[in-house]
């Protein structure tokens, strides 16, 4: 036994690489990523690819005896990571961007390295103690009372998820409740909300579509209405779902007059603030998003307003309690780990036991940085916004949505008198535009109509790329004018 235990750790220590070993892959690591951040100011935004070629890693061997690091990669770097969208580009206007700070990156190598049990206080005290400090932090900045907290999720759908169904265990509805539960939100509501409920096993409760006005907003006197005639329906009006930056223009719902009607009918008031939350750090955030601090859940991204790379999400409830009680659980191999530590342990309070060392990646451009780069990049990105706004409006045959309230732009090619024509103009565009790579939009529709939308949310978005934007936007319409003349 003693000899094939002194083979297997001969070939099981390879896991664990020798300072030389472990130099020469950070060194390629290192000068990978060094490169690719260094070419992003010319790199393609988009990079169009052969579904063939792309699906050839799905032949990639994983052999018994490994490869060179080189050889693994020289596979990421040529295969998996250029096709599509370079969402590190600042070119990159399409759903919503974020970037990708390189210091977060730093955060989560040293995370992955030391592998600190995030989920609970009695095993990584520090990790937990980090986790709640931020959540403390964001509920400062978004007026949330002491009573509060949440946790750092992967994402907006799954904060989103966690608020929907702490909403429905606060509201004590039972499955025998669900068809006549009504949640009113409107057609802008990300459809994260709408896939939460079914994930939820919710998916039969009644989903009211509050009217919006000219900007896309929910109309309070509509949502009271709407509400008062369900009570009298015998229906029971249970969460309002409010967006502060919907994804397809960016508006911001009223939520002072949402937050008086939801404390009228007694309902749950939930702010989905994935993408706007973070303007917060501004001025103009501020005053737009005024009456968020009214609010018992709120999700933010901060893969999105605060350019950490994708996987960091945040749910804050005005009232933790709300938060504990969905998530309670028995188990003796945890009884060990209830300690007092004055704080919640994640795992206490949200659906994850093990989970990512995620606040490191978080922490250390804050830490580093400083708030002040955030606040100004965040206002950067609004003026630019305006601006962007402002230049589509001089240009001849494009028509813009409204005014943007944050920082998505929407616009419109319409060179013909045919609304139908105009839209198959647009999509031709858009063909253009990811054949040709350089920036990158995505596209929605409004009122049926196709229409393009530019993002402004990237760390990397400077006036530099907005001037691109407009110039590569010029050009490919000028080249299609001339395809059809
Ligand atoms: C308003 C809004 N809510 C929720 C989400 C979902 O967030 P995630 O992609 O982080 O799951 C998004 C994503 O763009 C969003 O814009």
């Amino acid at each position: 036994m003693e000899k094939r235990l002194a083979q297997l750790e001969k070939q099981s220590r390879e896991l664990d690489p020798s300072l030389h070993e472990r130099e020469a892959l950070q060194t390629l690591a290192l000068q990978y990523s060094n490169d690719f951040l260094d070419q992003q100011p010319d790199a393609p935004a988009y990079t169009s690819f052969n579904k063939t070629d792309v699906n050839k890693l799905l032949d990639d061997a994983i052999s018994e005896t490994g490869v060179l690091p080189d050889e693994a990669i020289r596979v990421f770097r040529d295969q998996v990571v250029p096709p599509g969208l370079n969402l590190t580009s600042g070119r990159h206007f399409g759903y919503i961007p974020g970037g990708g700070l390189s210091v977060s990156a730093v955060g989560d190598y040293l995370a992955a390295i030391t592998n600190r049990y995030a989920g609970v206080y009695s095993s990584s005290p520090g990790a937990v103690a980090l986790e709640t400090r931020l959540v403390r932090w964001l509920a400062e900045l978004f007026g949330f009372p002491e009573s509060s907290g949440g946790y750092l999720s992967s994402g907006g759908s799954h904060a989103n998820l966690t608020a929907i169904v702490t909403a429905r265990d606060h509201a004590k509805l039972k499955a025998a409740h669900y068809s006549k539960a009504v949640v009113y939100i409107t057609g802008q509501t990300h459809h994260c909300v709408a896939r939460a409920l079914n994930i939820a096993g919710m998916a039969e409760c009644v989903k009211r579509y509050i009217p919006m006005d000219e900007q896309f907003r929910m109309m309070p006197d509509k949502l009271d209405e709407a509400i008062a005639g369900d009570q009298n329906e015998g229906l029971m009006p249970w969460l309002i779902v409010a967006s502060a930056g919907s994804t397809d223009t960016g508006a911001v719902d009223p939520l002072s007059e949402i937050s008086a009607i939801s404390k009228k009918y007694g309902l749950w008031f939930h702010v989905d603030a994935a993408y706007g939350g973070f303007f917060m750090l501004t001025e103009q955030g501020k005053k737009l998003l005024s009456g968020i601090e009214e609010c018992h859940s709120l999700v933010a991204d901060p893969h999105k307003g605060l350019f950490l790379p994708y996987g960091t999400g945040v749910l804050l409830v005005r009232d933790v309690e709300t938060l504990a009680w969905p998530h309670r659980f028995e188990a003796s191999y945890m009884n060990d780990t209830r300690i007092d530590s004055g704080m919640y342990s994640p795992a206490e309070i949200s659906p994850e036991l093990s989970k990512h060392f995620r606040a490191v990646r978080m922490w250390l451009p804050l830490k580093i940085h400083g708030v002040a780069a955030f606040r100004a990049a965040l206002e950067e990105k609004l003026l630019l916004a305006e601006y962007l706004w402002d230049r589509l409006n001089e240009l001849n045959d494009i028509i813009t949505g409204p005014k943007p309230q944050l920082s998505v732009v929407l616009f419109r090619w319409a060179a013909d008198k045919d609304e139908t024509v105009n839209d198959n103009l647009n999509k031709t565009l858009h063909k253009r535009i990811l054949e040709d790579g350089r920036v990158f939009f995505s596209t929605t529709e409004i009122d049926g109509r196709f229409f393009l939308r530019a993002a402004i949310l990237s760390s990397r978005t400077h006036l530099k790329e907005v001037e691109q934007l407009l110039s590569v936007l010029k050009e490919l319409i000028g080249n299609i004018n001339t395809e059809r003349t």
